[in-house]
């Protein structure tokens, strides 16, 4: 057989039909899981500069109708991140049982106990110093980090996670948070490792949203190096060692490659982590007309979910959604 004419790739290209009948990979709001960011305070909703679209919320009515949106939407999951009321050098909030995130897992429950309760396990929003875990001179001082991160886990699980997120980067953050949950008789709650994350520049405007800067230094000493993919999967085999339940590779668009490797050396479900820097880009972009933002949006969604991604931490959870289900196809 010879190859054109005979052979016509177009041919499967000519209808709408056609197209949806023969597409590979897709993406839905069932996909998708919401980043949301947690203040004291009463009837706040606050929009984040660097981030249109995304709001500080109070755990009251605020908390409420962002769940009952988020439900209608049919988006299955949130993820919380939470501005304590106070900083100090072990970020004591971050493992206080009536702190900002175990009050809004509390009230979630209460609102929409069909909403998937995943938390963000990290130190950098409570500590003075702004860095991942808790400091020796200037250094992280990884085990002693360990702890905390237990302690936060077992505060997050007993006011009513279904997951626990650490993000930290520290060694043996999964076994040691596997190791304090279930001796606080917390075996049922699964833990989603940012197993794969990257120091990268893309988190600028989240630092910004949870004011988590580091106050001096940078986060290169714990967080992977960009250039690296050998180490990503030594990354994920660890965890998965440990005991992670579900990986995660972050950020998501410059680390395609990363995803599609991680994906096919574990069993484990993948997510990733569309972060606060690709959502600002578009959002620029868009606000100045260079960008049709909603064919920008579902086509990088795809492009994770092909990539390997079983499911997309997105700031554009609640537009994907409603794109999704008012037009089919929707890309
Ligand atoms: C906390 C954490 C960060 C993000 C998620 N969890 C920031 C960081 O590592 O500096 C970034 C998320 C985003 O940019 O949207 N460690």
């Amino acid at each position: 057989m010879s190859d054109f004419p005979v052979r016509r790739p177009r041919r499967l290209r000519r209808t709408a039909t056609l197209r949806d009948l023969v597409r590979e990979h897709d993406v839905s709001p069932g996909d998708l899981i919401q980043p949301l960011f947690v203040v004291h305070g009463q009837r706040v909703e606050r929009e984040i500069p660097s981030l249109p679209g995304v709001f500080h919320l109070s755990v009251d009515d605020a908390l409420d109708r962002e769940a009952d949106r988020l439900v209608e939407l049919g988006i299955p999951a949130v993820i919380l991140f939470g501005l304590p009321a106070t900083k100090d050098e072990t970020g004591s909030e971050n493992f206080a049982p009536d702190g900002i995130v175990p009050r809004a897992l509390r009230r979630l429950r209460d609102r929409a106990p069909g909403l998937l309760r995943i938390t963000d396990v990290c130190c950098c929003e409570y500590t003075s110093h702004g860095h991942c875990g808790i400091l020796r001179g200037e250094a992280v001082d990884n085990d002693r980090t360990l702890e905390v991160l237990g302690r936060v886990g077992v505060t997050h699980a007993g006011a009513g996670a279904d997951v626990v997120a650490p993000s930290g980067m520290m060694d043996g953050m999964v076994g040691a948070i596997r190791g304090a949950l279930d001796a606080a008789g917390h075996s049922e709650v699964a833990i989603l490792s940012y197993a794969v994350k990257y120091a990268s520049a893309f988190y600028g405007p989240f630092r910004e949203a949870a004011e988590s800067a580091p106050a001096f230094g940078d986060r290169l000493g714990y967080q992977m190096n960009p250039p690296n993919v050998r180490e990503a999967l030594r990354e994920a085999s660890l965890d998965e060692a440990e005991g992670a339940d579900m990986l995660m590779v972050k950020p998501a668009l410059a680390y395609l490659d990363v995803i599609r490797a991680v994906r096919e050396r574990s069993m484990l479900p993948l997510f990733t982590y569309n972060v606060s820097g690709e959502y600002a880009m578009v959002k620029a972009a868009a606000a100045r007309g260079w960008l049709d933002e909603r064919r920008v949006v579902l086509e990088s969604l795809v492009a994770m979910r092909r990539a390997g991604a079983d499911g997309i931490i997105t700031y554009h959870a609640k537009d994907a959604a409603r794109w999704l289900r008012d037009a089919h196809p929707p890309i």
